[in-house]
């Protein structure tokens, strides 16, 4: 079976190509384009959605393109598109329309036999972009469409190794995903096949919001977390000694809820005395903080999560999202493991898809089609989306 999918939920756009081998469970990839909005982001220390709307639209198409060359399903052939067929598409934005027929003229039909897109959650306006252009080529060439949550793609990306053919992971229940990116914390359990229950979330700032924020205080680029996460490890090699305690908040509450804004205060307020104190920050103190910062919120994920192992006789965790590409976040939890004897298994994806990308969308979309799951039609960006 192939599948193309498509990611735009919040600023990278990307499109992936992919073969299952049903027979082995293997998948192959054949194409995978990411396009990172990152650097234009950055000089509002977040993702600042028109931008990312725009950006998606002018990117998509060529995108695409190249992820039909790179599966050499780029065969020419001039042909009559009929563009009514895709003008009832709600808010299609009109350039990127017009871009995709000019396209699809040139082109034959490709060899897929389903399209996945992300409907949410994310940034609906971002959500859209990715939509539409799935409504159009799904119109187009007369293949079924799928719509996928996005944050099942995250839990479904662990089975991506960084080779170009790996085999799928079938999970073992009842199984836990620790869900940290930009815009989630979240403790999902699957008591069984098909079934979710989130158990956790944050109260308020997502685990990699803090990251960025406490990043953007201190003069580091977006996004944050790789830039804490460097200097943090410089502070453990070196062994820089603290200035600052910061909170722990609700780690030891009997809840699976998270809190990371009451960190980020505390970070705040902290470098008002230290400056008032001392003039300005140096470097070294920067590394501190870093380091303070990554323990503190290491601390109480991992206390949480395997609260969470103990209570639900959890068999397989899966960390995801862009936060699970923190080296010091895995090592602790693989130490914990070790330490208290746990027989949990523990997933993380390869690197190259911790972030947001169309892979691990089409991995959640075959899951979906495998299992016959039926979706609401027509499909609609969903901010707010949930698993369950
Ligand atoms: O999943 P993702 O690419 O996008 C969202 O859906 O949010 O996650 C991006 C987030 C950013 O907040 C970024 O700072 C954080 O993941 N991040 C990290 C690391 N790499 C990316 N946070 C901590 N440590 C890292 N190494
Ligand atoms: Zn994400």
């Amino acid at each position: 079976m192939k599948i193309l999918s498509i990611e735009s939920s919040c600023d990278d756009t990307s499109i992936a190509v992919i073969e299952v081998h049903e027979d082995v469970q293997e998948v192959t990839i054949l194409s995978h384009i990411t396009s990172s909005q990152a650097d234009l982001h950055t000089q509002y220390g977040g993702v600042f959605p028109m931008i990312a709307k725009r950006e998606h639209a002018k990117n998509i198409v060529p995108i695409l393109k190249q992820a039909l060359i790179e599966s050499n399903m780029s065969l020419e052939k001039t042909h009559t598109i009929d563009k009514s067929l895709i003008k009832n598409i709600p808010m299609i934005d009109a350039g990127m329309a017009e871009e995709l027929c000019h396209y699809l003229a040139t082109v034959d039909k490709p060899d897929i036999d389903y399209i996945c897109v992300t409907y949410g959650p994310g940034l609906e306006m971002s959500l859209w972009v990715g939509i539409n252009c799935a409504m159009a080529l799904s119109h187009i060439w007369g293949i079924p469409l799928v719509p996928v949550n996005h944050m099942e793609g995250h839990i479904y990306s662990i089975s991506v190794t960084g080779e170009k053919s790996f085999p799928l992971h079938t999970f073992t229940y009842p199984y836990l995903s620790l869900l940290i990116s930009g815009g989630h914390t979240q403790l999902v359990l699957a008591p069984n096949k098909d079934e979710y229950t989130i158990i956790g979330n944050t109260k308020d700032d997502a685990v990699g919001e803090a990251f960025d924020k406490v990043a953007r205080m201190i003069d580091l680029p977006y996004p944050g977390g790789p830039a804490i996460s460097k200097l943090a490890k410089i502070g453990r090699q070196e062994n820089v000694q603290p200035w600052v305690t910061l909170p722990r908040p609700m780690m030891h509450t009997p809840d699976y809820d998270f809190s990371f804004s009451g960190i980020k205060t505390a970070v705040m307020y902290a470098l008002e005395k230290k400056v008032a104190d001392s003039g300005a920050l140096t470097d070294e103190d920067k590394i501190a903080l870093a380091m303070e910062f990554e323990n503190a919120v290491t601390e109480v994920i991992v206390k949480k999560l395997f609260k969470a192992v103990d209570e639900y006789q959890i068999e397989e965790i899966a960390v995801a999202g862009g936060v699970a590409a923190n080296t010091y976040i895995q090592e602790q939890i693989k130490k914990h493991i070790e330490k208290e004897g746990y027989t949990t298994r523990v997933y993380f994806p390869d690197r190259s898809v911790t972030g947001d990308n169309a892979l691990m969308i089409a991995l959640a979309g075959y899951k979906n089609i495998k299992e016959n799951k039926k979706f609401p039609q027509p499909i609609k960006a969903t901010g707010t989306l949930k698993l369950q």
